[in-house]
Order: structure tokens, then C-alpha cells, then sequence
């Protein structure tokens, strides 16, 4: 019997999604959830068995920009024992939403440029890989200045940053500016998986960090 075929986004979360949209559209960045076809796109190096690169669970993840929660669901479903999962996300509706539905995430309202902090008062060392849903082409160029270099302070060496850019703004100039970034932070180009099948399609972007490992959160 066939598969039935997954939806362009995650229905049930499409409104309240909206909402948040509509009240801050550059903070939220996005008019709908991303599919799960997205989602599966993002997730490719979480739950991945061990290789010298990625040697021996437990693994740290982080997770910035949640919204509703479209990629916590796979990272959620992939975690093993032991494993650390940390949530960060800005909209406190939003983060009420994720601890609802997944009561044992550790999910934490502020924004992802404060991650060091985040991770030293919780004791997780450097991380093994980060998924962001943050709206990079709408955030402040300062925000996205200090998300960067937060990412730059905590991601391992060989850990993987996992982000998406929408089709029709690939090639503009923000979002051509924000991979010249990243490639210079990772020391490494980007690895490019499409995905039609999403509201609107987009690429997923993974880097790995090629820089030596970041001195322990602050
Ligand atoms: C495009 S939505 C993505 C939501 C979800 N990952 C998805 O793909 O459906 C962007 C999310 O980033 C969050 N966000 C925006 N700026 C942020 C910041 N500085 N720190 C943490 N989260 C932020 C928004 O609240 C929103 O939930």
C-alpha cells in the first residue's frame, strides 16, 4: 500500500502560526510552518550512526527558531539515550506550545544570541549540531551578526550547522552575504539538498565546522 503523501505544511499549526506571523513578521519570518518534507531535509546529521566525525553518543543538539515545532518532532524522534536537547526559541507563545507537546524537551524562551550563556548555565559543552529555523533574511543584520558569532562559540569542530533559505530568495543579495558568512565562519562551503515540497520550496543548507573546536560556553 502506498505511503500517503505528507502535506505542504503542518496544517494543524498553520493558524496560530500565521498569527504569530502576522503580529511580528520579521521575528517569525515565514507565513507557515515547514513540511516535513523540509523537516527531514534538516535533520539528515541527527541520529546519524557513529563515524570518526561524529564518534560516540551522547550528542548535543540545539535547536534555534522552534516555532511550532516542524523540525523538534524529527530531532525529537532521532534522540538516543542520554542524548542533550536544548530548544531555543524568542516568541514565549511559541515556547508554550513546544513544552505542551513535548514535555521532557528542554525548551528556553530567549533569543539564540545569548547560546553560550544558554549552554554554560546548563553545563552542555560544545555542540555536536545545531538546527535553525531563524528567519536570517528578515532579522536585523546585527542580530544575525550576534546569532552568528554565538554559533562560532559553540559549535565542535566537525559538528554540523543546518539551516533553509526559500527558492525565491536564494540569490539574493542578504541571503548570498549571510552563506559568504557562514563558509567563513565553517571554514567549509555548504552541502545543498531542494526541497519542492514545501510552503514556499527551499533549499537546506548544512556546513560543517572545519575551525578548531570553541573554547567551553561562557
Ligand atoms: C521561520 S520561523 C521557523 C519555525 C520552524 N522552525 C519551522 O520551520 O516551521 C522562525 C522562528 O525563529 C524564531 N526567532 C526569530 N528570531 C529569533 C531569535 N533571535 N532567537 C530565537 N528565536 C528566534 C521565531 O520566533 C520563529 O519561531
Amino acid at each position: 500500500m502506498m505511503a500517503p503523501p505528507l502535506p505542504l505544511t503542518d496544517w494543524p499549526e498553520y493558524f496560530p502560526f500565521l498569527g504569530r506571523f502576522l503580529r511580528s513578521p520579521r521575528t517569525v519570518g515565514a507565513l507557515a510552518p515547514s513540511s516535513k518534507w523540509l523537516a527531514r531535509a534538516m535533520v539528515v546529521h541527527v541520529g546519524q550512526p557513529s563515524t570518526p566525525a561524529n564518534p560516540v553518543r551522547p550528542v548535543r543538539i540545539v535547536e534555534l527558531g522552534a516555532g511550532t515545532g516542524a523540525f523538534t518532532r524529527e530531532i525529537v524522534e532521532r534522540l538516543g539515550s542520554g542524548d542533550r536537547f536544548l530548544v531555543v526559541d524568542v516568541e514565549p507563545g511559541f515556547i508554550e506550545c513546544l513544552r505542551r507537546r513535548w514535555p521532557h524537551v528542554e525548551c528556553v524562551c530567549a533569543s539564540a544570541a545569548t547560546l553560550p550563556a544558554l549552554l554554560g548555565e546548563r553545563q552542555i559543552g560544545p555542540v555536536d549540531h545545531i538546527v535553525s529555523g531563524l528567519p536570517f533574511a528578515s532579522l536585523p543584520a546585527e542580530t544575525t551578526r550576534q546569532i552568528l558569532d554565538a554559533v562560532g562559540k559553540t559549535l565542535r569542530r566537525d559538528g554540523t550547522f543546518t539551516t533553509f533559505q526559500y527558492v525565491h530568495s536564494y540569490g539574493l543579495p542578504r541571503a548570498v552575504a549571510f552563506r559568504r558568512e557562514m563558509n567563513a565562519l565553517m571554514g567549509s562551503t555548504p552541502s545543498l539538498q531542494f526541497v519542492a515540497r514545501n510552503l514556499p520550496p527551499a533549499f537546506a543548507l548544512s556546513w560543517t565546522n572545519r575551525r578548531a573546536d570553541p573554547a567551553r560556553p561562557d
